[in-house]
């Protein structure tokens, strides 16, 4: 049998997979659950329209399937997510007769949806995702005009890392984002979490998505300069959503590819370069997840183009390892 990812990098991180209830029933994902990987997150069923789809009901079938196997077999879990513009149900920010919710409720909403979840998983998930998402990709202001900045206002952020806090405190809390490694995002994320740490907020750690593609030129160097100065604001790092995508981010193309072996060739010195990065952050980085097992369910298939095959992942569609698993393990 091949080398174990999590035994070759026990003295560095956790490394960690997305899953769904489905991964775990799936006798060849559950054997690589078992053999590389020590943490999970759930892809979806943690998420607010999954958890609390009904103002009155929660359902945690699905994310109880998963801590459980984590539990059973010695996995840590990250919980993913609380605050998020997507995949809330619509009835969070309506009141009962269909009007946008006021601030109020919103925020009673927002602490009960909180302790809720946050005392279901108590001691079971180590690290919460409290704010996925929160700061403006496209724009230069700082926070996206979601529903829960324009109903709470930008103390919306602060006041959810105060629920959870006031929840568990124990448990390790992350603000985490997409594309928060390049310049245009990384400083206004630095200067927001530092303005929120001088308020004694209390945030643990960054999650840096780590959503990329074979073809990114500046990936290391802006990842290395993120990577400082989150960690000189005291910040831990973790990789939460690790994949490469065959397609560069603009490439709409809906042109039915194969990986031609240069493509797995460059992705895999890409997966290679970024672990000797990960790996030189020795301390600082203390999880690195990737957004799912193997190229057989990966939600790159249907993002940013739905229906566009993708091979993002250290596995491929036969859940075989491929050229990139073995650059990872082989240092
Ligand atoms: C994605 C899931 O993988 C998909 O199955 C779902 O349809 C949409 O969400 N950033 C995040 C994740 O924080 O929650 C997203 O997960 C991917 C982008």
């Amino acid at each position: 049998g091949t080398i174990s990812l999590k035994e070759v990098y026990k003295d560095y991180f956790l490394i960690g997979a997305a899953v769904e209830v489905e991964d775990l029933e799936d006798g060849l994902h559950r054997q690589l659950l078992l053999k590389h990987f020590n943490s999970l997150t759930a892809e979806n069923a943690m998420k607010f329209e999954r958890i609390h789809p009904k103002e009155d009901e929660f359902n945690f079938k699905d994310a109880d399937k998963i801590v459980e196997f984590a539990m059973e077999n010695n996995l840590k879990v990250r919980g993913h997510t609380f605050v998020w513009h997507n995949q809330t149900p619509e009835w969070v920010f309506k009141d009962k007769t269909g009007n946008e919710v006021s601030k109020e409720l919103l925020l009673e909403r927002l602490k009960f949806h909180i302790n809720t979840v946050c005392n279901h998983y108590k001691n079971k998930i180590y690290a919460w995702d409290v704010v996925n998402e929160a700061i403006e990709d496209k724009e230069d202001y700082v926070l996206r005009k979601s529903p829960w900045y324009r109903i709470i206002g930008k103390e919306y952020v602060e006041l959810a890392f105060k629920f959870v806090r006031e929840a568990d405190p124990e448990v390790e809390l992350y603000y985490n984002d997409y594309n928060n490694e390049k310049p245009y995002k990384l400083y206004k994320t630095y200067d927001f979490l530092k303005s929120l740490l001088d308020k004694g907020i209390p945030i643990d750690g960054i999650g840096i998505q780590g959503h990329w593609d074979i073809y990114d030129e500046g990936l290391f160097d802006n990842l290395k300069r993120a990577i400082e100065l989150y960690a000189s604001l005291g910040l831990k790092i973790q990789i939460t959503e690790l994949d490469i995508s065959m397609f560069e981010f603009e490439n709409k193309t809906r042109e039915v590819l194969i990986p031609t072996a240069e493509m797995l060739e460059l992705q895999a010195l890409t997966y290679k370069k970024l672990f000797e990065i990960f790996r030189s952050y020795k301390g600082i980085i203390t999880s690195v997840t990737f957004w799912g097992i193997s190229d057989k369910h990966t939600w790159k298939d249907n993002f940013p183009v739905k229906g566009r095959k993708d091979w993002p992942l250290l596995f491929d569609e036969k859940q075989n390892p491929k050229k990139a698993f073995f650059e990872i393990v082989d240092f």
